[in-house]
């Protein structure tokens, strides 16, 4: 399964890296394209928003299969990886996993089980 991610500061991208993936598509602008189907790997934006550019990208690749969300259960309770239910509800695809920032070792092995069997 391919794996596409966002990630402004980078705590995304430390745990695509973290599962050994190493060659996941890297959304920068959202003008990005993919071919076939993928799984997303998001932030939250202010308020639990989506990402715009995540939002683009989703909106002209119609593959996506799953997302995996990493919010801040700390700074942002009450919209705690909100953009991660919005993403699962609007694309009608399930959640991997909603992880506090960097996620537990646990969560990793959760998310590799969970990709394998895709
Ligand atoms: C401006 C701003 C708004 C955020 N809003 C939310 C939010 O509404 N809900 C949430 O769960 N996390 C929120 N977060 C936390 C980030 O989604 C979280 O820190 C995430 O791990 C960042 O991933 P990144 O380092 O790959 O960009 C917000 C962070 C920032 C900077």
């Amino acid at each position: 399964m391919k794996i596409v991610y966002a990630s402004r500061m980078g705590h995304v991208e430390g745990i695509v890296k973290r599962l050994g993936i190493t060659d996941a598509l890297k959304i920068v602008d959202g003008t990005e394209k993919i071919d076939g189907d993928y799984v997303i790997f998001t932030y939250n934006d202010g308020q639990g928003m989506i990402p715009k550019i995540v939002e683009d990208f989703l909106a002209a690749n119609p593959g996506v299969k799953a997302v995996v969300g990493s919010g801040s259960k700390e700074r942002h309770a009450e919209t705690f990886n909100f953009a991660t239910d919005k993403i699962a509800a609007k694309y009608n695809v399930p959640i991997i996993a909603k992880l506090d920032m960097d996620g537990t070792e646990d969560d990793l092995k959760l998310i590799k089980t969970k990709l394998e069997e895709m």
